[in-house]
């Protein structure tokens, strides 16, 4: 990976999978987003998030040679997102963002882009 990215900057793989375990363990309590999750064992998902987020922030490149062009909205396409959704999505990451080792900057940069993507893949209004 790029030496000057963010990923590098908090520490690589191993930060990422932290927060995306700590968020996972949260997502099989909520009643909310466990009944959305198609597959049984969340492990396949909790993978394809930490190579997506591994990747946007200058990591290795592996989510995209495993899956393609990420294309999100596509791929949420299937499930209703709506604000009680992303509102139970935004959640249980901030458990999991508030309790990484990051400085407040970085905690605020990375918030601030999943804050973001969240309203954005957003696909319900009713
Ligand atoms: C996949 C729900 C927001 C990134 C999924 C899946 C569900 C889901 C049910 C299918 C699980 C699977 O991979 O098999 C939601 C809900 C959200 C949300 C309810 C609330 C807004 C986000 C955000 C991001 C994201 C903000 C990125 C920052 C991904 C990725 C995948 C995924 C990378 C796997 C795509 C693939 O390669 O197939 N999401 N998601 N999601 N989600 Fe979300």
């Amino acid at each position: 990976g790029n030496p000057e990215s963010f990923y590098q900057a908090v520490g690589g793989e191993q930060t990422f999978r932290g927060i995306v375990s700590r968020f996972y363990a949260e997502v099989a309590k909520d009643e909310v987003l466990r009944p959305l999750y198609p597959e049984q064992d969340l492990g396949p998902a909790e993978e394809r998030l930490l190579l997506f987020l591994m990747q946007y922030w200058g990591g290795p490149h592996t989510y995209s040679e495993r899956r393609g062009h990420p294309r999100l909205r596509m791929r949420h396409a299937p499930f209703q997102i709506g604000p009680i959704e992303r509102d139970a999505w935004l959640r249980c990451m901030r458990v999991a963002v508030d309790e990484a080792p990051l400085t407040e900057e970085q905690r605020q940069q990375l918030w601030q882009y999943l804050e973001m993507a969240a309203h954005s893949l957003m696909n319900s209004w009713g």
